[in-house]
């Protein structure tokens, strides 16, 4: 039995269902009878606990095979860094005892950098954790996923404009699909390694000019891509409603993006194959 966490999100919703579609038995990890009620449906065991919980974190991957682990990221938290170590001490402590022999964390290229990379320094602290346990650990270490654009349709839509964070829209960046990490965590949880190992999941190749191309066609309208010199990240985040503590870490993000940290650096590298412009489509509920 596998055990899931994060199944009303993006990767382990993906990573769920492909393993319930190949037959495997999992258990969900839910904070909601919603969610439970609606994953007991597909035929999985739903479980409810807040990951910060470590003793019943515990109960929960007793007997498990494996363990589907992710750092939840919530810019309203009073303090990202706490916020973070809450994650980060709750899961190492429940995976040391409850004695899960294989844990397959959701982390980020550059997590193998210890500062200057914003919120993926926790995930570096997270997979350190991790490795100082007895389990088997497989860090998915995926670089942008696609479904950051969900970000800019509102203002896309409305104001017919798609804004990028750095200097220039031509730079081509690889963005992957939630739904292929998905399939990379189910497979790396039913493959039961013997040894721990770091896989960057890396997707197709667009700039952000041609993303803003693909969006505008799909709402039916052109949209003017405007570049953002760094001086404006900031007003313009905090302008948006992000926390001062957050913007800062997404300018330090972008900042180790931009000088090419985020690179993937880990033993291996998995394609993903789904296209941006089916995401895209899904994204603003057309039929792709
Ligand atoms: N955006 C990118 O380009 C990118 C690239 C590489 C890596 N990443 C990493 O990917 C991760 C996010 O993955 P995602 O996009 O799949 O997540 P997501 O869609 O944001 O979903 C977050 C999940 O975490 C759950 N959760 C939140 N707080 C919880 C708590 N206290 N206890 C238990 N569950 C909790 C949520 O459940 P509820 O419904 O109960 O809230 C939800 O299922 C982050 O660590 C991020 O750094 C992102």
């Amino acid at each position: 039995m596998f055990v899931i966490a994060g199944v009303t999100g993006r990767v382990g919703s993906a990573a769920a269902q492909a393993l319930l579609d190949v037959g495997a038995s999992i258990r969900v990890l839910v904070r909601s009878d919603d969610a439970a009620e609606a994953w007991r449906l597909r035929g999985a065991d739903a479980f409810r606990v807040d990951l910060r919980d470590g003793a019943r974190l515990t109960e929960a991957l007793r007997d498990a095979q494996g363990f589907f682990a992710l750092l939840p990221f919530d810019v309203a938290a009073d303090d990202l860094h706490t916020h973070a170590q809450e994650f980060i001490s709750s899961m190492a402590i429940a995976v040391q005892d409850s004695g899960v022999p294989h844990v397959v964390m959701l982390s980020s290229g550059g997590a193998d950098l210890p500062a200057d990379t914003g919120p993926i320094a926790h995930l570096y602290a997270l997979e350190q954790a991790l490795a100082r346990t007895d389990t088997v650990l497989s860090a998915i270490r995926p670089g942008h996923f696609q479904e950051k654009i969900s970000d800019v349709i509102g203002t896309a839509r409305i104001e017919g404009v798609y804004p990028v964070f750095a200097e220039s829209a031509d730079v081509p960046v690889a963005m992957v699909a939630t739904a292929d990490v998905g399939r990379v965590v189910a497979r790396a949880l039913l493959s039961h390694p013997q040894s721990s190992e770091a896989i960057d999941v890396v997707g197709p190749v667009y700039t952000e000019r041609e993303a803003a191309g693909m969006l505008g066609e799909l709402l039916g309208r052109p949209l003017e891509v405007i570049t953002l010199p760094r001086a404006a990240w900031v007003p313009a985040l905090t302008g948006a409603g992000l926390p001062l503590q957050a913007t800062e870490l997404m300018v330090e993000l972008y900042d180790a993006d931009q000088r090419g940290l985020l690179a993937p650096r880990g033993d291996r590298t998995v394609h993903g194959a789904v296209e941006l412009g089916s995401t895209i489509a899904r994204l603003v509920g057309v039929t792709g």
